[in-house]
């Protein structure tokens, strides 16, 4: 396994030290890889010696056998030094920044990085546009009028020495043997294996250079781990890798089995976001937001932040207003709504026993909320308003959720993708907690 490779090619001048087939045979017994190995993997990966295919036969590997922990260190690392990282020492500000696995209807950075900054905490939030039913941060933040997502990365100090809070594009600059890799994965049916997505997530997280980071791992029918002893398995791998690497870091496991909030689309979670920073909001949205917050701020060292008085008396709002005029955008400017609504009414009365997000996810991605391909553009006005949750009573004819789209075309494919995603009985249903776990 360590004999050199003599097949360099005419271009490479270089000769190699491993073998690519040694090392998948390696994941393939189950073995684990050494450090030099893992290293070199990431490198020839990057820069194109280790071919595509190669590189899918070891994930998948992965994917079936697994990974140590020092195996899933070596992988993080090696793909932070695959690109440039970033330095907030010398800012004045502690820095903490939260990351999502990912939801339908999951908003909560947008009223969470201004209430964290309200406290004179940096907070580095570098995001991601939307690719199939989970929206994304930049996306929803464009549909209000000037904002721009693209920043350089000296402005994004700037403002976060200033007024704290940035929101902007992660520039492909940061860990890009991870955003090879994703793609890679993403088509060949190795997303899904727990080294891998901590690897992938954490190398990002610390190549952004935040000083402390809280995760918020999602499980349930709407995230893309279901099983909540597996999220938490994600989220202890996650954490782990975060303190080896000097990052403090925890994690909450929530609930994602139904829509976070009322709504699902770009300009209509800004709506609610609005909402919750003046102190209103549903009630899900407002306990994720200072669950979260009140993580963060612990690491920050201030754990007896009042996070809810920020939220009632204006704190948080006069953030959020600061946060989207530093990029160029006008928080009080009327947003984006759709041209045409469809409103679904309850078909007896009872209560909602049933209320699957992802369905209601794909309705949305289908109404034109969310992207199919990287380079579709999304409809910032589309999406879906739910009138009515888990364990709400309703009447026989009662608004149950409202369809909005600038093409009434896109009604009959959202209409079938909710099709029995949601069931009216006679007992009221308990919802479980939202935050189902801690992992520190
Ligand atoms: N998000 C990421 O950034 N990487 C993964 O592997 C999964 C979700």
């Amino acid at each position: 396994m360590t004999t050199s490779d003599t097949s360099s090619t005419a271009s490479s001048a270089a000769v190699e030290p491993f073998d690519t087939v040694d090392l998948i045979r390696v994941k393939r017994r189950g073995d684990a890889l050494e450090t030099p190995h893992i290293d070199w993997l990431i490198d020839a990966y990057t820069r194109g010696y280790v071919a595509d295919e190669q590189m899918a036969a070891l994930t998948m590997a992965i994917f079936l056998n697994g990974m140590e922990r020092r195996e899933i260190r070596d992988m993080t690392l090696a793909m932070i030094r695959s690109g440039e990282t970033m330095d907030f020492t010398g800012l004045g500000k502690t820095t903490v920044d939260k990351h999502s696995t990912g939801g339908v209807g999951d908003k909560i950075t947008l009223p969470l990085a201004p209430l964290v900054a309200s406290f004179g905490v940096a907070v580095p939030q570098l995001s991601g546009r939307g690719l199939g039913h989970t929206g994304g941060t930049l996306d929803k933040l464009e549909s209000i009028p000037g904002w721009q997502a693209s920043i350089s990365n000296e402005r994004m100090r700037e403002i976060m020495a200033d007024s704290g809070a940035v929101v902007c594009a992660a520039g492909s600059g940061l860990a890009p043997a991870d955003g090879k890799l994703y793609a890679l994965r993403d088509i060949t049916g190795t997303v899904e294996a727990i080294p891998l997505i901590a690897s992938s997530i954490m190398s990002k997280k610390i190549a952004e250079g935040t000083a402390a980071l809280v995760l918020d791992v999602k499980f349930g029918s709407g995230a893309f781990i279901q099983d909540i002893e597996q999220s938490r398995l994600l989220a202890q791998t996650m954490v782990d890798l975060g303190k080896d690497a000097g990052v403090a870091t925890t994690a909450l496991l929530t609930d994602m089995n139904v829509p976070l909030g009322l709504t699902i689309g770009n300009a209509l979670e800004v709506r609610e976001s609005v909402e919750t920073l003046a102190g209103g909001g549903p009630s899900d949205i407002r306990e994720l937001t200072v669950a979260l917050a009140r993580e963060m701020l612990t690491l920050a060292g201030q754990p007896d932040a009042d996070v809810e008085a920020a939220l009632d008396d204006g704190r948080a709002m006069d953030a959020w207003k600061t946060m989207i005029r530093a990029q160029g955008g006008d928080p009080d400017a009327a947003l984006p709504t759709a041209r045409e609504t469809h409103v679904v009414t309850a078909a007896r009365s009872g209560f909602v026993t049933d209320q699957q997000a992802l369905p209601f996810g794909i309705g949305a991605w289908r109404l034109g909320a969310g992207r199919a391909r990287k380079q579709d553009p999304v409809q910032a006005a589309a999406g879906i308003e739910l009138h009515a949750k888990l364990g709400d009573a309703v009447a026989e004819g009662q608004p149950l959720f409202t369809l909005h789209a600038d093409e009434p075309a896109r009604f009959e494919r959202a209409l079938e993708a909710v099709e029995g995603a949601w069931t009216i009985g006679d007992e009221r249903v308990e919802r479980g907690p939202l935050v189902a776990g801690r992992v520190s």
